[in-house]
């Protein structure tokens, strides 16, 4: 993985040898002579047009992420939600069916919730971690199945390879948000999904400077997909991909140190007095540890606790924490926490949020790359504040 990150895309010389990817800074490409321009817009013969379309910056990044996620091929967007927004859009039409699950990022739940049924498509939305209830709506008929694991914000898991499995057998695509595993713990195409998404924002750019969505998958889905981001011009400037594939370079190196820091802060709040709950898959204490460990490598740098007392409780430990910036995001090399209600599930109401089981004192954190020792004093020091 770490070899892939750093040469995917870059076995061949780029021009006057320049060891970095260069930033193919055009909107257009010029020819010398119309019967080649014409063959490569008619796309007989290589090259590129337009930089709504491609470019050669932007075709390295997705290079990269088609051999991290073992895909048949990969495109690029502007952000997260635009891979998904195009994603869903591209494929589904009036009348059709997605089933999915209650615990998608809150963006994600948006589209789910207000803008699909406007357009004519039903969605049924199902208990995150029942696999037999999803298993029984994928049977009672769908046209997409769409699931995200871990989830946002409190890191549930899917059994990606038993949901796909059933998928597959009703004959219909599973598109899986791989973002918060990033594709050095986990990879949904070898677990039987036929679609993967990231916000590239989060642990692939990796230094919270850059949005960016991916997508990967077999040719003939991420085409159709292609072709509506085309039109929509969702596209990614050539500058940031050349920020995301730098980001991507370390890419291992920050996610392997983002898993350890996780692990060991998740238990050290385990046996802490102030915390009631850490929701994290890599705790053997966890309901989702067993699916975990079979379809992830690592169990990601994001976990999540909630404490004892209530929002001040919250304010008091986020207010005292030293190494932490209070933001939304999550994946960066410095580490971020929030409390989800102002951060992943601020479009969702407070009723919403409770449904899905996201109470007042969730404090969600993103565990960056610094030393692990650090960041447990930080929280062991302002725990202490609201520790009876
Ligand atoms: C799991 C997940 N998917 C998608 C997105 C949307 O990505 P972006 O902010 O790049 O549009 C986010 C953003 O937080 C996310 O956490």
């Amino acid at each position: 993985m770490g070899t892939r990150s750093v040469w995917a895309g870059e076995h061949t010389l780029f021009p006057e040898g320049s060891h970095t990817v260069p930033v193919f800074n055009t909107v257009t490409f010029a020819y010398d002579d119309l019967d080649t321009w014409h063959e490569t817009a008619k796309g007989s013969q290589k090259g590129h047009i337009y930089s709504r379309n491609t470019n050669p910056t932007i075709s390295v990044l997705e290079e990269k992420i088609r051999l991290l996620e073992g895909a048949e091929a990969a495109t690029s967007f502007s952000s997260g939600m635009a891979a998904i927004s195009n994603t869903l859009f591209a494929l589904l039409k009036p009348g059709d069916r997605v089933v999915s699950v209650k615990d998608t990022y809150g963006g994600t739940s948006k589209i789910f919730l207000e803008f699909l049924p406007k357009f004519g498509v039903e969605v049924t939305l199902c208990e995150t971690t029942d696999a037999v209830q999803i298993e029984q709506e994928i049977r009672n008929g769908c046209n997409l199945v769409y699931l995200e694991s871990p989830t946002n914000p409190t890191l549930k898991i899917i059994d990606l390879k038993r949901i796909a499995k059933a998928a597959k057998q009703a004959g219909v695509t599973t598109v899986v948000d791989n973002t918060f595993a990033s594709p050095i713990n986990q990879n949904p195409i070898a677990l039987g999904a036929d679609l993967v998404i990231h916000s590239a924002t989060k642990y692939i750019g990796g230094h919270s400077d850059t949005l960016c969505g991916l997508i990967c998958g077999s040719k003939e889905l991420v085409h159709q997909i292609f072709q509506f981001r085309e039109i929509n011009g969702a596209s990614l400037h050539p500058q940031t991909a050349y920020d995301v594939i730098r980001g991507m370079k370390t890419l291992e190196i920050r996610v392997l140190r983002q898993n350890e820091n996780a692990l060991r802060i998740a238990r050290f709040l385990e046996d802490h007095p102030a915390v009631s709950s850490v929701y994290y898959p890599g705790l053997e204490s966890n309901e989702g540890h067993k699916i975990a460990k079979q379809q992830m490598r690592g169990f990601g740098g994001v976990l999540s606790f909630e404490l004892i007392g209530d929002y001040d409780s919250v304010k008091t430990v986020l207010h005292n924490l030293t190494y932490v910036h209070l933001a939304a995001s999550l994946g960066s090399v410095s580490t971020l926490a929030g409390p989800p209600r102002t951060t992943s599930h601020v479009e969702l109401t407070k009723e919403q949020r409770e449904q899905l089981g996201i109470s007042e004192s969730l404090i969600r954190y993103s565990a960056g790359i610094e030393n692990a020792e650090d960041l447990i004093t930080d929280l062991e020091s302002a725990l202490k504040l609201v520790t009876g």
